[in-house]
């Protein structure tokens, strides 16, 4: 069987061609090997140089190798953190004819670091803490997409630095199985290996004198599923909120941000006693807001800022008789983002008058109304709406504004 390169880069084949394929992974001569840190596996995994880049290679037979590969695409294509699959290759042979295994072929994750190699010194409680968070962030994005792990485990994790927190990547997928949906019960089972696997990989670490004394592996196994419970209950839930209450809505969006997560969609349902509201949370990569808002609007506003726009109109969209995401008789997002623009974003920023605008634009000028209705609604304890933070502001924080950022007269 002649040798093939299964890639997803039609420059990788190329690249990949000069690598010695004809010997077992175990045997590469050093020339090709990149010396970086490596976790515990089963299979034979090398760093190599491939062109510019490093790449990680991993001996297993075809079927799981394609198999994997194929997984790490969708997961690539769900936008889930999980290591680059870049090509298979297969039909592998010795220089006497003997067959080989298949590889698979993925980029090696930058920065990033297996457990073991973070455990060599000892890890401060709190920061194993900061990694089960991340892990357990890593696990709900997954089972948001719909996939079950089948193998959670810190030794298939990578962990990067991230703004002074953490970041967990998949890096084993081969257990994997992707679903339109997850049961309750395929997420408890994923869960629970999960579960396992890490107190498992702690008491290892513990045996050889590598865990901090105040560690105890069985409430770290059990902590990673407390978190991950809290956090898929913070997104999923559904609330009811005694009816109109718009302040309500923005809280739970907020939090929901902070956990680094995004609001897809949102269902409103009125009723007698009260709206019945349901999230689709969603991550969402750096600059998002700001490509949506500008698509959706044609205002142009910093991330942050266009976050909080986007909120605000994804709520008063939902409160419009013709918004119906997914219906084709439905308004388009389109035709009710310029509605927003022209009934509500406008007449609320003219209502600033000009003179007292200073250098802001428009866009800015409304993320600070909204950011002090929240504030003002905060103190209220209910939504005080938005004329009422219009008129303050004007009153009470504009004339302030101005005071400090003239020069001074002496
Ligand atoms: N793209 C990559 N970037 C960085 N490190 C990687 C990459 N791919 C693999 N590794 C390292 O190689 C280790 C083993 O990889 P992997 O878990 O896929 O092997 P495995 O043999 O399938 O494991 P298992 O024993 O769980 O079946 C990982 O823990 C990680 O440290
Ligand atoms: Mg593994």
């Amino acid at each position: 069987m002649a040798l093939q390169i299964n890639a997803t880069n039609p420059e990788h084949p190329a690249l990949l061609l000069e690598l010695p394929w004809h010997l077992p992974l175990e045997d590469w001569p050093q020339e090709y090997l990149v010396p970086l840190p490596r976790g515990i596996s089963r299979h034979v995994v090398r760093y190599a140089r491939a062109g510019d880049e490093v790449i990680a290679v991993k001996e297993l037979a075809q079927r799981p190798a394609l198999r994997e590969y194929e997984l790490l695409r969708d997961l690539d294509r769900l936008g889930i953190p999980a290591v680059d699959p870049l090509a298979v290759v297969t039909g592998r042979t010795e220089p006497g004819g003997e067959p080989l295994e298949s590889v698979l072929v993925t980029r090696h994750l930058g920065g990033s670091m297996p457990y073991r190699s973070m455990f060599e010194t000892t890890l401060r409680p709190a920061t194993m803490h900061r990694l089960m968070d991340a892990l357990a962030v890593l696990l709900v994005r997954l089972h948001l997409a719909g996939f079950a792990w089948g193998d959670c485990s810190l030794s298939n994790t990578l962990f990067r630095r991230d703004a002074g927190a953490y970041a967990a990547y998949l890096v084993d997928a081969e257990t994997g199985d992707l679903h339109p949906e997850l049961s309750p019960g395929q997420r408890e089972y994923d869960l629970d290996l999960a579960r396992v696997n890490i107190s498992g990989e702690l008491l290892d670490l513990e045996a050889s004198g590598a865990l901090h004394p105040s560690v105890d592996p069985i409430e770290f196994g059990t902590e990673i599923c407390a978190r991950y419970q809290s956090l898929w209950q913070e997104l999923t839930r559904t609330s009811v909120y005694p009816a109109g209450k718009y302040h309500y809505i923005e809280r739970r969006i907020r939090r929901l941000n902070d956990l680094g997560f995004d609001v897809a969609e949102m269902q409103i349902e009125h009723a007698s006693n009260g709206d019945t509201v349901t999230f689709v949370p969603k991550v969402v990569d750096a600059g998002h807001h700001q490509r949506q808002l500008l698509r959706l609007t044609g205002l142009d506003a910093e991330e942050n800022q266009a976050r909080r726009l986007l909120n605000d109109l994804e709520s008063w969209m939902a409160t419009q008789d013709d918004y119906a995401p997914g219906d084709p008789l439905g308004a388009r997002p389109e035709v009710l983002a310029h509605r927003w623009v022209r009934e509500v974003f406008r007449p609320t920023v003219r209502s600033v008058p000009p003179d007292l605008r200073g250098p802001m634009d428009a866009a800015e000028i409304y993320h600070e109304l909204l950011e002090h209705r929240w504030y003002m609604s905060e103190r209220a304890q209910h939504d005080i709406g938005l004329d009422t933070a219009v008129e303050d502001y004007v009153r009470t924080i504009l004339p302030r504004a101005r005071t400090t950022l003239q020069p001074t007269e002496d």
